[in-house]
């Protein structure tokens, strides 16, 4: 691996035998050496059934893992994966479909009237995600889509464990039955999650910054706090650790979100500082909030209807 600065922190490891090795790393250029090291992978570079236990009970509550059906959200594959650029493909092409004015308008509109959250993330996930089914995604699922889990802290209660599980089933079987046979469903079934818990928050944001370049509204908040890895190989991380990782056990934890907000690149908001591998959303995202913040400009809150 290249030569470290020293003055940036270690990484923190967290060990219980048996139970959980993770390497949690917060700096930027530790976090670009160690993505491109070829000492990590994405999770799903092994098989489901030989990765940690603790990993495969938390992601089945969160919308990037449907244990049922053994699928992983794109960014959990290896690059090397078969289907990997296929995937990829079918949805760069769909996203690149674009939005309307008409779809700006309505946005506008309801965060001028103040609407609520859910009627927020309601027309967001149309926007989004109705050129994968040809038809509206209906009500019951957008709700079910707020609930699966999005931190380990959530994963301990049982209630909210149980009905993340509830939840991701629910989404699930809604893509499976709805969406053409050679489209992947969980790479679908994730996006209805991500635009339910991301964009609302966002989209306020967004209106309480009319002022401020997007890149530094989503830097400084940037929706997505962490990206996993797992070790590939028994490094010491060019000397960061002080005993090996384990194969198909350490899991590395990137903070991509403080990463984004220490060094205000938007290109740890979508990936890990670098356009290799990052998110196929992130253009659409930024031109609608850039197109957004105009549109909200020239619609003072006292003209808007709802
Ligand atoms: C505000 C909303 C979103 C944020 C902040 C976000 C953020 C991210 C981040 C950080 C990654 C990299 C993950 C990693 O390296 O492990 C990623 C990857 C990805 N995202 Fe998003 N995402 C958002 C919404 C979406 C939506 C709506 C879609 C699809 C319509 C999407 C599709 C993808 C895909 C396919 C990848 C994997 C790219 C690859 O691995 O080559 N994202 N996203």
């Amino acid at each position: 691996m290249a030569n470290r600065t020293t003055s940036a922190a270690r990484p923190k490891r967290i060990k219980i035998p048996f139970l959980v090795d993770l390497v949690v790393v917060s700096d930027p250029e530790q976090i670009r050496t160690i993505e491109t090291s070829g000492e990590v992978d994405r999770l799903h570079a092994y098989a489901t059934a030989s990765l940690p236990m603790w990993v495969k009970t938390y992601f089945r509550a969160t919308k990037f893992h449907d244990s049922d059906r053994d699928l992983w959200f794109l960014p959990f594959e290896s690059t090397a994966h078969p289907e990997f650029a296929k995937r990829h493909a079918y949805l760069a092409d769909e996203v690149a479909k674009g939005y309307t004015d008409s779809d700006l308008q309505t946005i506008a509109r309801l965060l001028n009237a103040n609407a609520d959250d859910d009627a927020l993330a309601f027309e967001m996930v149309q926007i989004v995600n109705r050129r994968f089914f040809g038809k509206e995604i209906p009500h019951p699922i957008c709700q079910f889509a707020k609930h699966t889990v999005q931190s380990f802290g959530e994963a301990v209660l049982p209630w909210k464990y149980l009905r993340g599980r509830r939840s991701q089933k629910a989404i699930m079987n809604h893509c499976e039955q709805n969406l053409g046979k050679a489209v992947h469903p969980l790479d679908v079934g994730h996006n209805i999650g991500e635009v339910v818990q991301a964009t609302s928050l966002a989209l306020r944001r967004l209106k309480d910054n009319l002022e401020k370049p997007i890149e530094d509204i989503f830097t400084l908040h940037a929706p997505t706090p962490q990206a996993p890895r797992i070790a590939v190989r028994a490094s010491r991380l060019d000397g960061l650790l002080s005993s090996p990782m384990a194969p198909g056990k350490t899991v590395v934890i990137f903070k991509i979100g403080k990463a984004a907000a220490m060094t205000k690149d938007i290109s740890f908001t979508f990936g890990t500082g670098r356009p290799e591998r990052s998110c196929i959303f992130a253009r659409f995202f930024l031109r609608f909030m850039a197109d957004l913040q105009r549109v909200l400009k020239q619609q003072p809150d006292h003209k808007a209807g709802y």
